[in-house]
């Protein structure tokens, strides 16, 4: 038996239909029914029940976007840097293994390799960088689980969102035994708000940049596989290998879902932050060879994003 920690979400809704594809028996905990952010609670239900593993899917998501988190700092603080601490002590004293949900979003821009030497960049807006992107050159890699996390509160600036979500890994670190699971930009094949592809073709216009994303069913397909395959504990880039501009993805959505309308880009940072954004966006590049090499397997993130758009469903 496991139990699924904000299984009421976008996420957790996600890990819910998995388990039960896969008949895993789960108990989706609500905080209403266990206030799982306190200790003492959290602990004494774990000890009670001895769930095999427990899966964290809960956390504080600024909506409509990260905006709002610098709005309810506190809130946010809460649900992402609190409550991972909280249930990491609470399994490593009930010696339950547990999984949690963290974000790709504690980096910004990518490595890119040079003769003799791999330096971070920040900003892959500009035009050399965001070409090599567009032609998918080897010289872009992604971050590691080795590498620090450069869009925090220790290497900023970051938005309260991702700083608490670097927060909420730190607060977990070396604490019993925890698969951290980072999760970049969900997509899929179900118009939602949440979904990536859905906010592109709602934006009034569009931010181009490069990322890694992650497909919803494929990410927890693949974090639940860490724990079937019991792949070593620890952290886990889980993005579909590859990595895309927003103007590809727009290609492609003009290609597959042939919108009547036409997209429109932000001429360029300043406007954007001037006008549609208040805190900084991390947008990042990942590494997931340390996944795959757990024989944990992930479509690349063109076919994951070509078969999203044509079997997309609108939304009822
Ligand atoms: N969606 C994304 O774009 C994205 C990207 C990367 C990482 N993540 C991470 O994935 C996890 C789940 O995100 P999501 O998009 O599924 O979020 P969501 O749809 O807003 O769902 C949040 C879930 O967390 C529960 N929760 C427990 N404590 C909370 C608190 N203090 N504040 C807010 N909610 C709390 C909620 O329970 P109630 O039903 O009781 O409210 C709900 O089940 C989060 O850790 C998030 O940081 C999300």
């Amino acid at each position: 038996m496991i139990f699924l920690l904000g299984a009421s979400g976008y996420i957790g809704g996600a890990f819910a239909s998995e388990l039960q594809r896969r008949n895993i028996g789960f108990v989706p905990l609500a905080r209403k029914q266990v206030d799982y952010a306190r200790f003492d609670l959290l602990l004494e239900y774990l000890r009670a029940n001895r769930p095999s593993f427990v899966i964290n899917a809960a956390g504080h998501t600024g909506k409509p976007n990260v905006d709002a988190c610098e709005l309810d700092k506190a809130g946010t603080l809460a649900g992402n840097a609190l409550l991972p601490q909280t249930i990491a002590h609470a399994c490593a004293a009930a010696n339950l293994p547990w999984g949690h949900v963290s974000s790709g979003c504690i980096f910004n821009g990518a490595k890119i390799s040079e003769p003799g030497r791999v330096r971070v960049e920040k900003d892959m807006t500009q035009p050399e960088l965001h070409a090599l992107a567009e032609q998918k050159s080897p010289a872009i890699l992604g971050f590691t689980e080795n590498d620090a996390p450069n869009f925090s509160f220790r290497d900023g600036p970051c938005s309260f969102y991702s700083g608490s979500k670097a927060l909420g890994e730190e607060a977990i670190a070396g604490i019993g035994q925890s698969y951290i699971w980072r999760l970049r930009i969900p997509f899929d094949e179900f118009d939602n708000q949440r979904n990536y592809l859905s906010k592109v073709q709602r934006y009034a216009k569009v931010y181009d940049n490069v990322n890694s994303i992650s497909h919803r069913a494929d990410f927890v397909k693949a974090c639940l596989d860490t724990w079937e395959r019991r792949a070593p504990f620890g952290i886990y880039n889980v993005t579909n290998p590859g990595y895309v501009t927003t103007r590809h993805v727009v290609k492609q959505i003009e290609k597959f879902l042939k919108p009547a309308r036409r997209f429109e880009f932000w001429e360029n940072d300043a406007e954007f932050y001037k006008l549609a954004a208040k805190t900084p966006r991390s947008n990042c590049v990942m590494d997931v060879s340390k996944l795959l090499a757990t024989g944990v397997q992930m479509r690349g993130v063109e076919e994951a994003l070509e078969d999203s758009l044509k079997n997309w469903k609108l939304e009822n």
